[in-house]
């Protein structure tokens, strides 16, 4: 040890005297087991002393709803840079009973990747911000991805050897692979290819015994089990090996709004019976919005919008009279559309300027809704909504207090149609016409402002019931929704209350997840207030 530089347990002793931390005792064993293991590894250990502690934290904190005072921080961040690193962390945190919450991009609806709705609870946060190197192999069409890579880096990375290759995964650049393949992962590629979690080939995973493994080595249940049986569950995905798709050098994009009421509400009336029958290699979207002009800053206020956003693999020439064909009613023009490469469409979905650079890709910093905080919830629609239901759903959305909120649909069919329920965990498939995430935004800070539009959003969910998926009400993972149900205090698991929740996100795939779990972590050691349970924790 360096004699210059104060010891390290008296650097543990000051830093648990500096923050009255009672039980001091997990914490410095923890920190010396790491050591023990890599005596470089504290450069890589940053402790709530540590001045550059909050702005790690809070830099992939993506939805600031939970960033506040009053969110329980951990007790420290990880930040591993190679994968004896993440099998040391899991190791001592085994030993020294402290939870892990493993971080890729920071999305999650809920913060469970950096917080906890249990404010006693002892967890650190394994954040993989270093681990995100990308391969892209053109001849096999594969790439290795490690999981803390964006969505961007992997889309540029693909592009910068191919403007024919693209990944089927989701639509925001800051996303993390590590999340949002673990939950499944949908984007404008769905209806012809699926979704991530489809198109993942081979996967290196740490389990809970620290040991390294592949696809070969952890065998077809678990390998089917971390594709889109949700994170922090199984282990630590450390890299997915990825298939990649050929997508046309040209794409033609559109995005067509409607603000009257009548015109907004025939139009999704009828974009409900065509979406899910258009041939596949188009898409398209749909959003019904309140902004009163706090966030959107472009929008008028109070404005209420129908919007209806499409990809369709190949030129304006082609889309035109698919469109003419199958949706009349939208009445699109040619000066609507824009023709670019697959992997722009990502910056324009994202609402970057047309002329934008692809490295904007890159940006880890972007943010998608500012300093607005969020909720979502989400329904898939088997049935296509009545008139009456969208006028009603428009009734909402102008409830005062409302600023900005609304739902947000993807359509079905297609691939997405094709493959079995039982294919990999994500279960909603054959029957969809669309998925429905409804959601709020609001800029007040404090518990009451939040409440007002999380009750809110509620109503809005309820008024949806009769309109979506029953027996069960059907969700999907990635949009987690702790209203829905969540674990038991401390995030111990509970079959009986988790198979309500898990239904909803696996459907008939849930007892599989649980059996999986019990086999590779029956000790339940990965875990959060909405991961699979194994069977040993009610027993
Ligand atoms: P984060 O790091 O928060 O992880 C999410 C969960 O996975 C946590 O439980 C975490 O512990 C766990 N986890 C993370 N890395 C792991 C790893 N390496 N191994 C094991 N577990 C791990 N979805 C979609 O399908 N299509 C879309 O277009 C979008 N767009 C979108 C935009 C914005 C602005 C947000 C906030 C969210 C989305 N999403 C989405 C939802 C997104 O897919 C979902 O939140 C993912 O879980 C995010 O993954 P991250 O790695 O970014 O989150």
């Amino acid at each position: 040890m360096d004699t210059a530089h104060p010891s390290f347990p008296i650097l543990v002793a000051l830093f648990v005297l500096l923050l009255g931390v009672t039980s001091s005792q997990p914490y410095e064993e923890f920190l010396q087991c790491l050591e023990f293991h890599d005596s470089n590894i504290t450069s890589i250990v940053y402790t709530r002393a540590n001045s550059s502690f909050s702005s790690l934290l809070e830099s992939s904190i993506r939805n600031p709803r939970f960033d506040t005072s009053a969110t329980p921080k951990p007790l420290l961040i990880f930040t591993p840079r190679q994968i004896s690193h993440i099998e040391s962390a899991i190791r001592c945190s085994r030993a020294h009973r402290i939870q892990i919450r493993v971080r890729s991009g920071g999305h999650d609806y809920e913060g469970l990747s950096y917080s906890t709705i249990s404010p006693s609870l002892t967890f650190l946060v394994l954040d993989l911000r270093n681990l995100r190197a990308i391969q892209v192999d053109v001849p096999s069409k594969t790439a290795w991805a490690q999981a803390g890579a964006t969505l961007g880096e992997l889309y540029y990375a693909i592009a910068a050897e191919s403007r024919t290759l693209a990944f089927p995964a989701g639509m925001w650049p800051t996303v993390g692979l590590g999340g949002h393949i673990s939950g499944g992962g949908y984007g404008s590629l769905l209806r012809k290819h699926g979704i991530a979690a489809d198109n993942v080939v081979d996967a290196q995973v740490v389990d809970v015994e620290g040991r390294i493994l592949d696809r070969a080595s952890m065998g077809e249940d678990l390998f089917w089990a971390i594709r889109g049986g949700g994170g922090n569950t199984f282990g630590i995905v450390v890299a997915w090996k990825l298939s990649l798709v050929s997508v046309p050098p040209t794409v033609t994009l559109f995005t067509a709004s409607r603000t009257a009421q009548h015109k907004g509400i025939e139009l999704f009336h009828r974009w409900q019976h065509v979406v899910d029958k258009l041939p596949d290699d188009l898409i398209v979207m749909a959003s019904l919005s309140r902004d009163n002009g706090t966030i959107l800053a472009s929008s008028n206020a109070t404005t209420i919008q129908a919007s209806f956003n499409s990809l369709y693999l190949g030129g304006i020439e082609g889309l035109i009279p698919m469109m003419d064909a199958k949706f009349p009613d939208l009445g699109l023009r040619r000066e609507n559309c824009v023709e670019m490469s697959w992997a722009k469409s990502i910056l324009y979905f994202a609402g970057f300027p047309l002329n934008s650079p692809l490295e904007s890709l890159l940006d880890r910093t972007i943010s998608a809704t500012g300093s607005a905080k969020f909720k979502g919830k989400s329904d898939y629609v088997k049935e296509p909504i009545p008139i009456s239901g969208f006028e009603g759903i428009w009734e909402k959305l102008k409830e005062v207090g409302v600023q900005t909120g609304g739902l947000i649909l993807a359509s079905y069919g297609g691939k997405m149609s094709e493959i079995p329920e039982s294919s990999i965990p994500f279960p909603h498939r054959a029957g969809n016409i669309y998925q429905v995430e409804e959601v709020a935004f609001w800029v007040e800070d404090g518990v009451e402002a939040a409440d007002g539009y999380l009750n809110w959003l509620r109503g809005l969910y309820e008024y949806m019931t009769p309109y979506v998926s029953k027996n069960p009400r059907e969700a999907y993972a990635n949009y987690r929704d702790l209203d829905i149900g969540r674990n038991g205090g401390g995030g111990e698991g509970d079959y009986r209350r988790a198979r309500s929740w898990g239904s909803s996100y696996y459907k008939n795939n849930f007892d599989r997840l649980v059996r999986v779990k019990t086999a590779v972590d029956p000790a339940n050691f990965f875990r959060n207030e909405q991961s699979i349970p194994p069977l040993s924790s009610w027993r």
